[in-house]
């Protein structure tokens, strides 16, 4: 894995370049059969241990919308959603995620997953009438990263409430926006995703070219998923889109006055990578959740792929505010087909938070200045210099 040199450096301090500068020295095989045409991500399915707590949160808290209910699972979406559902929580024994679902562009594109991922050797299964309410012919897989994925077309239609506004809630969830994927290896990742037709948007590396995430997109948004570099597989967060920033703040609010800021695990604040604002919240089972809104139209094919330096301090806050080790270290497990949780491999590149935070890593706020950051500032976030 090497970094491309025709990287160009901006006035906003990120380098910017026309194909992801991203290379893999460790393949996986890109199948013979055409990838199904996915998109946008569609939903996930969550497994919860306590599925009243969960409903509680995703419901009474976070304002989602019941499409359907029954003793073991409930259906949710999203304001501005009109397909059943964005996610599903389902009563388990252990929490983690069942599916990352994809919906494709055609029922014809589901016979196309059957053979790319039958050509890789994966484990595929096909229901025709889904595995979820609402949801009709589907595709499960165990994708070679050890990912549960499934891919649909059709799907029930249900009533888009943009317009009721007598619904809302201060803090309303519009859309679903991507999910974020744990994995040790986040070249050989993108490159299988690359395959399966993604385009890389944004990433992080370091000088040497070790990668540490990159962003990739199937709808012409930053993202539909980005590959975390971690001890994986393993489900980083799924993120819900507000219209406003100002719908996240109220969001905070609301958990204060509840006497919840403890869901509240990072943030609010302004993404370097993607623009956007976010929040990031864990729910009653410690699965993530990303509040998220105002990144950035990348539908053109020449969208330029923007690179991030890992010591970078504005990378991931751009107002320069700490990462909380958790959100590096902590993640969901996931499961394969039969619902056994996957065997978590990890990671051998150097981590992000290694390098970055505490006293063996370094960052900068501005990379020529690097000896001139307050003491309270150096490596970004370490342990001691808070009270
Ligand atoms: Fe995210």
């Amino acid at each position: 894995m090497t970094a491309q040199t025709d990287k160009t450096l901006t006035s906003s301090g990120f380098s910017v370049s026309q194909e992801a500068p991203i290379h893999t020295d460790n393949p996986i095989p890109t199948p013979s059969s055409p990838a199904p045409d996915i998109l946008r991500c569609a939903y996930m399915e969550l497994v919860v241990t306590d599925l009243a707590v969960s409903r509680a949160f995703y419901v009474d808290v976070l304002g989602l919308y019941v499409t359907e209910e029954d003793d073991t699972t409930v259906y949710l979406r999203s304001t501005e959603e009109f397909i059943h559902h964005n996610l599903v929580l389902r009563q388990g024994p252990i929490a983690a995620v069942a599916a990352f679902s994809y919906r494709v562009r055609t029922p014809e594109d589901l016979d196309k997953a059957v053979a790319f991922y039958t050509e890789l050797g994966c484990r595929v299964e096909r229901k025709a009438d889904g595995y979820t309410k609402g949801i009709g012919d589907s595709v499960r897989v165990t994708d070679p990263l050890g990912f549960p994925y499934e891919f649909f077309y059709a799907t029930e239609h249900v009533e888009r409430l943009s317009w009721r506004y007598d619904l809302h809630t201060p803090g309303e969830l519009v859309r679903l926006d991507h999910f974020n994927q744990v994995t040790p290896d986040v070249p050989r990742a993108t490159k299988f995703m690359q395959d399966l037709g993604f385009r890389v948007t944004e990433d992080i590396q370091d000088e040497a070219g070790t990668v540490y995430a990159a962003w990739m997109r199937r709808k012409p948004t930053v993202h539909d998923t980005a590959m975390t570099g971690g001890d994986g597989p393993r489900m980083h967060h799924v993120a819900f889109a507000t219209h406003e920033k100002h719908n996240i703040l109220a969001i905070c609010d609301k958990l204060g006055a509840l006497r919840m800021s403890d869901r509240i695990e990072r943030g609010p604040g302004r993404h370097g990578v993607s623009n956007a604002f976010y929040l990031y919240l864990r729910d009653p089972d410690g699965h993530r959740v990303e509040i998220y809104t105002q990144d950035y139209y990348t539908g053109d094919p020449d969208n330029p792929v923007i690179t991030w330096d890992v010591h970078d301090n504005q990378r991931r806050d751009w107002w320069g505010n700490p990462v909380v080790p958790t959100w590096y270290t902590e993640a969901s497990l996931v499961l394969d087909l039969d619902g056994n949780p996957q065997p978590v491999i990890a990671r051998t590149d150097d981590s992000e938070m290694a390098v970055t935070i505490g006293a063996d890593g370094f960052s900068y706020t501005r990379p020529d200045d690097a000896d001139e950051m307050p003491a309270w500032k150096l490596g970004e976030y370490k342990l001691g210099h808070q009270l």
